[in-house]
Order: structure tokens, then sequence, then C-alpha cells
């Protein structure tokens, strides 16, 4: 459920205008309901207290990634939520939006020193280990600042799921995780040293991912290697479940409930003792955002097609481009006549700037307003400034009032990072 509805005959997020935003910051522009956010962070909150017994004092770590917006992280990060994060920028993201640092966990398959000290001088909750190559980096890392780090190794359980293949995580050819053969060997050498401290196996499978059977799969691996690591003498306090429940794009997808899903995490750690954690991003974010945008011009040509040009482009929402994504399109005004096909593309010189081929929408024309759905989750954070349009601005409402949380940069700031080189 999200709360960007048609109110007065226009869509609305919450109860501001779309097309109020659109006169006063432009188009192309990312609108984030903060009444969605919290919607969905709390329906996890609340699905994980019911089972608390079982998933201890779990934590939900918001994955950064989805969407690093400082202020959709600070809605979040008030209300308890954590922050999964995979760089020292979404590390200083989380910190600055008022994430705890013992709430924010470091992932990611290829930390740098540098990342690895930042992260133990914060003091985050734990650094979750890759490869034995990386441990050893640790090791000598924390040695050097004279501390123990907190840290859990990622198991790769080889149980590939999720969208697309280009965001499946968990197979064994995938580059993430240690394999389960040398999970219990690294997990010795950690416990072995005395400058880290493992508390407990991660893992992440991939993303969108539309069933609960491959994450049971998962769980239940991580649920045998903690019996295993116990059986050898070794401690196992958490267990990291990942991110990756999909969400639904199309009105009529169903995809697995949040409840459903929490409910299949606590059964498969039920007796464990252990404290969970979850890392959803998409789960939280996805229909918590639209992108807005501006029909340029229809071209309408002799062979039928009927190109929409908008003003929003692949630089600005990269998904479709990437991985063939669907995305709900929209008009914020309904327009009478019947629903006619849509090639719906942007204006940069690609043909894989294209949003969808035969869209059925309503005879749509030049200015008018349209949103993509789903566009909270890996929309504004893949976004770049690709044939010089610059970065797509963030805009955040709250009920009857919103912020721009991030400006569009002008061009003179978009060409002042640049410098010609002293010869020129
Ligand atoms: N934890 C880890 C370690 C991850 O790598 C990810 C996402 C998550 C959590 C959050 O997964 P989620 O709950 O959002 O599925 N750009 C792609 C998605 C890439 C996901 C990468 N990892 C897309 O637009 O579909």
């Amino acid at each position: 459920m999200n709360h960007f509805d048609v109110r007065d005959g226009a869509l609305h997020a919450e109860a501001v205008s779309l097309e109020a935003i659109a006169e006063d910051v432009g188009t192309p522009v990312y609108v984030y309901s903060t009444a969605t956010l919290e919607r969905h962070y709390g329906l996890m909150r609340d699905a994980v207290a019911a089972h608390r017994p079982a998933l201890g004092e779990a934590l939900i770590a918001f994955a950064v990634k989805a969407n690093s917006n400082l202020s959709v992280l600070a809605t979040l990060a008030r209300m308890g939520c954590g922050a999964d994060t995979v760089s020292e920028g979404e590390m200083r993201r989380a910190l600055a939006a008022g994430v705890p640092a013992d709430r924010i966990i470091l992932s990611g398959v290829g930390k740098t020193d540098a990342e690895l000290a930042f992260a133990i001088k914060t003091g985050v909750r734990q650094i979750n280990v890759e490869s034995a190559v990386e441990l050893e980096r640790l090791i000598v890392v924390a040695a050097g600042l004279g501390v123990r780090a907190d840290i859990a190794i990622r198991v790769n359980p080889n149980v590939g799921a999720g969208g697309h293949a280009k965001i499946t995580t968990g197979g064994s050819g995938d580059k993430f995780g240690v394999p389960v053969s040398e999970a219990l060997d690294l997990y010795a050498r950690a416990a072995a040293s005395p400058h880290v401290r493992p508390v407990g196996l991660a893992c992440h499978i991939g993303s969108q991912i539309t069933t609960l059977d491959p994450l049971r799969s998962a769980f239940g691996v991580l649920r045998d290697m903690t019996l295993a690591l116990r059986a050898q003498g070794m401690p196992v306090e958490r267990l990291d479940l990942g991110g990756g429940l999909g969400v639904p794009y199309h009105g009529m997808a169903a995809t697995p409930a949040p409840t459903d899903y929490v409910a299949m995490a606590a059964e498969v750690l039920d007796g464990l003792g252990v404290e969970a954690a979850f890392e959803p991003g998409r789960l939280l974010a996805a229909n918590a955002g639209l992108l807005l945008s501006r029909v340029i011009q229809v071209n309408e040509r002799s062979d039928g097609r009927r190109f929409l040009v908008l003003d929003a482009a692949m630089n600005d929402l990269m998904r479709p481009a990437l991985y063939d994504a669907f995305h709900e399109i929209e008009p914020v005004r309904t327009r009478p006549g019947d629903p006619v096909l849509h090639d719906v593309v942007g204006p940069v010189c690609e043909t894989g700037d294209t949003f969808a081929r035969d869209r059925s929408l309503p005879p749509l024309q030049a200015g008018d307003l349209v949103v993509f759905r789903g566009a909270g989750a890996y929309g504004a954070v893949m976004a770049g400034e690709y044939n010089s349009r610059p970065l797509v601005p963030e805009v955040l409402v709250q009920q009857d009032r919103y912020a721009i949380t991030r400006r569009r940069p002008s061009y003179e700031e978009m060409l002042s990072r640049e410098l010609k080189a002293y010869w020129l």
C-alpha cells in the first residue's frame, strides 16, 4: 500500500498535488512519501516484534544503496531503523541522518583499508566479511588501531534468486560471500585472532525475490552452519538474513507479504537463540517513491507508432535500460479518450533510453505530467548526468507539506566541478 492517490481528478503524494510540485521544482523530479516509508517500516518492525523469541532483538537495517537521500534515511532512522551500508559514503550518510553507529552494518565485496578503518573507528555494529583475503586485511587494520572488531562471515549458500541475472547474488559463481565449505574454517580463523570477534553469519542471495522458497533454503544453510559452529565450540550470536524480498511493480502482481516473510524466518531460526538482522531496501522504499516527468512532445509516425517523449531519461531512471525493469506509468491527470499504445522514451541519444514499448495509456499530449511508480528504490541513487543532464532532484512529502531534499544543480554548478587542463 502507498500514499499516492487521485484527489480532485489529479494524482497527489499524500495531501500534496504533484502538479504543484512540478510547477515549483520542475521536472523530472523524484517524490517520496513519508507516510509510505513509515508504513513499510512499521510493518516490518511489528512483524519482527511478533516473533521476538525466535528472532531476538532483531535489527532492521535499511539497505542504504536503495535510497540514500538524507531525509529518507532520517525518516527511517527516527523510527529506530538501522542501516546496511557498503561504502564510507553510505556510512557517512547513515550517521549524518542520525542512525546510531551500533545500528550500522558494513557489507560489500571490496572494502578498502580506509573504509574498514573508518567502520572500526566509528564503532559500527558489525562488518560482514566476504572473503578470506578480506579477513586477513581486516585483522591487520584492526590490529593497527588496537581494537577488536565485531564481524560476521557472509556465506554464499549457493541459492541464487532474484528478478534479473544482474541482481542475483547467492549463486556459487557470483562474486559474493564465502562458500559454505570454507566458511567454517574462516570462522575459526577469525575466532583465533585477538583483533576480530566473530559474532555470526550473514547472507544475501539476490533482489526482487518473489517467492519465499529460495530465502527459506538460504536461511536453512545459516541454521545448519550455526549448529555446526557451535558443535565446534564457537559462539554464534547473530544471523544477518540480508534483504531481497520483492515488491509488486505491476498492479496485479502478488509478492509475499512481509509478515509471511518474517514468520518464515522465525520458523527457520526458532530455538537457535540468535539475534536476527534484516536488510530490506526495495521493500521499504520502492513504492514510497515516484519519478514525476513531463511530456515534451508526442511523435506520431505514419507507421502508427506513437512515441511519448518525456523529459525524464535513462540517466534519471536506469532500471528499464539496465534490467528491462517494468515500472507502472500513469498520467497525473486522467485525460478523456480511449487508451492508445505508446512507446515511452526519454530524450537521450540511445535506443536503450526506452522506458516502455506498446504501453496502453490515455492519449497524452505535450505538457502532460506522468509518473513512474515504484521508483523510490534504485531510482535517484543510480541516476547520473549522461548527455549533460543535471542530476535529478528529490522531494519528500509529509502530509500537506513538502521539502526539496536534493535540489537540481544549475548548469553553472554542473560545469564548475570541472577544471580545464592547465595547458588548454
Ligand atoms: N543487503 C545486501 C548485502 C545487498 O547487496 C542488497 C542489495 C540488499 C541488502 C538490499 O536488497 P533489496 O532488499 O533492496 O532487494 N539495482 C538493482 C538492485 C540491486 C540490489 C543490490 N543489493 C535494481 O534496481 O533492481
